[in-house]
């Protein structure tokens, strides 16, 4: 079976899609996007997603290219017809295709909208957690919008890029205060020696990940102490447990910073505890019931 991505309300096998060469996430990375966790088939925390790809449009201007219930049905649409069981589903809108000019283009412009799910083998997440990963820290060099999911991700690829050259599987990024700010795709967190997680506060240097805010939730209905606030790459080292989350790799633990082994540098039990009942918090979406 070929695989498609949908890209502007055709479906197509991916030699025969694209996109124009003036469109403005092409030339500006003036495009927001969003990736779901697939799981049996079915979209995970789709509402909350859809939620934050609004506050993203909004945040740069940029007009809703259909309702909800339209991008839906191209998530499903597209999940179903690469047969995606288990992995992820990515859409991405930009502002659209004009001559280039650094103002917006006309309103009558329409946005551009990509749509393309892969499998990822639940398997290989399971080891990789069983096993923890490893990071290292850089200085966060990127913007001050990274609230907002922009397609503006040079600065995260160069971080993981330096990661996979040093050996490491991520980086955390650091501000001019030393303090973690996030993953280059992933929010960052930590349990300290008297086992509370702590983890930065969305309004100030991170993405305000999904994952983020439904482990949280996991961690309340357990009973988990938790606070919000910036650590330190010292005190990240010294912790009893690290984690990151995503909706990619889900609750990851994180056993090495720096080549510094955390705690006894297996996977904590906490994060692992996180891992195994996240979906019981999250939101399965129905294959059929569309978002109001
Ligand atoms: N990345 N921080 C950054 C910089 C991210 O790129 C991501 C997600 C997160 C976690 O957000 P969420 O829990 O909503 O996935 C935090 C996605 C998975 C990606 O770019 O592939």
């Amino acid at each position: 079976m070929a695989r498609v991505i949908y890209v502007n309300g055709v479906y197509a096998p991916y030699a025969d899609a694209g996109v124009h060469a003036e469109d403005r996430g092409f030339q500006f990375a003036d495009g927001v996007y969003e990736v779901c966790e697939v799981r049996d088939g079915c979209l995970v925390d789709e509402r909350r997603h859809m939620a934050r790809l609004q506050r993203s449009l909004s945040e740069l201007r940029m007009a809703e290219p259909m309702d909800l219930r339209s991008l839906g049905v191209i998530l499903r649409e597209t999940v179903r017809r690469n047969r995606v069981k288990n992995g992820m589903v990515y859409l991405q809108i930009t502002r659209g295709v004009s001559r280039r000019d650094f103002a917006f283009p006309p309103a009558d412009v329409a946005p551009s909208v990509v749509c393309f799910a892969h499998s990822l083998s639940r398997e290989k997440g399971s080891k990789r957690a069983a096993a923890g990963i490893s990071v290292i820290t850089l200085p966060d060099i990127r913007w001050t919008r990274v609230d907002i999911k922009t397609t503006g991700l040079l600065a995260q690829s160069l971080a993981r890029q330096q990661a996979k050259d040093a050996g490491a599987d991520e980086a955390w990024m650091v501000d001019k205060d030393g303090f973690v700010t996030e993953g280059a795709s992933c929010n960052a967190w930590i349990v300290t020696g008297a086992g509370k997680l702590v983890t930065r506060p969305a309004e100030s240097g991170i993405l305000r990940g999904i994952t983020r805010e439904v482990a949280m939730e996991a961690a309340r209905a357990k009973g988990l102490r938790f606070e919000e606030r910036p650590f330190t790459v010292e005190e990240a080292k010294s912790a009893s447990e690290a984690f990151q989350t995503s909706a990619s790799g889900l609750v990851m633990p994180v056993v090495r910073i720096d080549g510094h082994v955390i705690g006894s540098g297996m996977p904590g039990d906490i994060a692992l505890e996180l891992r195994k009942t996240y979906h019981n918090v999250a939101e399965i979406s129905s294959p059929h019931e569309l978002l109001a």
